[in-house]
């Protein structure tokens, strides 16, 4: 696989006004997002969720990609079209995520590592013949009394530039996801200190290990306050924090970087993003990738009748593909 295909498929991921639908929670996740909604965590319901997701009518308009769990990339509609097929139709990247979760790092309390390394190039393999074009790893960085240690941002940029070679060496890219968490009731200053530090060894990582970074993306989390953090940051300083500390740690040839929500409401999802690309011209296209904060509010509402409302809910994915797609030109009002 050349870096030029590489290349070529991390700018459509990023191309103007698009953005990445996240639908690849593991059984257990998607089961605790069901189970909010009063939804039976089945193979068939999740299956037919997700059949509603990606046959949106118009998603390709504001949407490049979907991340898929490996059960998804595997299913097809009611009808029998392979998803992959679907989202190729209607020019949508198909995605896959490939780590197996976090796991404790042993010796360090309180914080995670993630795994999934062991037999990564045979899956990658196949994930390539099923159509996917890209690869998501998270890595999650806990904020607490006296952590993150270094250890622990080593221990997971380590296994994110393994990762991302062994997804560039079997043609896919790879959208690398180090999630600095926003539970806690630490300040924005904070938040800013581990962004930059767990970017700077990622970055360290990803250069020792030979990745080629014109043919990576970054899945980052915002700059934020902590949760439970008694003083909030308004939205232009959210902006403003997360841009400079993307500006100091992650290099210009980058093809891009899209955000995650990572619990952020609906509203301040969008705000955010289009407050940081009102801010430009900035060195790459600042865009999303975004799960809950792109699906919340039509799961509520197929939840609510799955066999009549899914043009109701298809109507509200379109409606957040669409704003999201106009923050990520800067161009987004309420
Ligand atoms: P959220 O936007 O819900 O944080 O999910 C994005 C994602 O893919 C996390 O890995």
């Amino acid at each position: 696989m050349s870096i030029e295909q590489l290349a070529e498929t991390a700018r459509a991921m990023v191309a103007a006004g698009k953005g990445i639908i996240a639908i690849d929670e593991s059984t257990g996740t998607i089961a605790k997002r069901f189970a909010a909604v009063g939804v039976e965590n089945t193979e068939e319901n999740r299956r037919a969720y997700r059949e509603m997701l990606l046959t949106t009518p118009g998603l390709g308009e504001h949407i490049s990609g979907a991340i898929l769990f490996d059960e998804t990339l595997r299913q097809s509609t009611k009808d029998g079209v392979p998803f992959a097929r679907v989202m190729q139709d209607n020019g949508i990247i198909p995605g896959i995520k490939v780590d197996k979760g976090t796991h404790a790092l042993a010796g360090f309390p309180g914080e995670v590592v993630t795994e999934g390394l062991d037999g990564l190039r045979e899956r990658l393999k196949e994930y390539y013949g099923l159509g996917a074009r890209f690869a998501k790893w998270r890595a999650v960085i806990n904020i607490g009394e006296d952590i993150p240690s270094g250890t622990c941002i080593e221990a997971n940029a380590h296994a994110l530039a393994r990762y991302a070679a062994l997804c560039q060496e079997q043609g896919l890219v790879p959208m690398v996801e180090p999630e600095v968490l926003m539970d806690g009731d630490h300040d924005i200053e904070t938040c800013y200190e581990v962004t930059e530090v767990t970017l700077r060894a990622l970055f360290d990582a990803l250069y020792n290990q030979n990745v080629m970074l014109e043919g990576t993306i970054l899945k980052a989390s915002m700059v934020v306050s902590g949760k439970d953090c008694a003083e909030q940051a308004s939205v232009d300083e959210v902006a403003e924090s997360t841009l400079m500390c993307l500006k100091t740690a992650v290099p210009a040839i980058l093809p891009g970087i899209v955000f995650l929500s990572g619990g952020q409401s609906d509203a301040d999802a969008t705000a955010h993003l289009d407050a940081i690309n009102r801010m430009g011209p900035n060195p790459w296209p600042l865009s999303f990738s975004y799960g809950r904060a792109m699906q919340s509010a039509a799961l509520k509402i197929w939840a609510q009748d799955p066999a009549n409302n899914v043009a109701k809910a298809q109507a509200m994915v379109h409606a957040r593909a669409r704003d999201n797609g106009l923050a990520a030109l800067g161009r987004w009002s309420q």
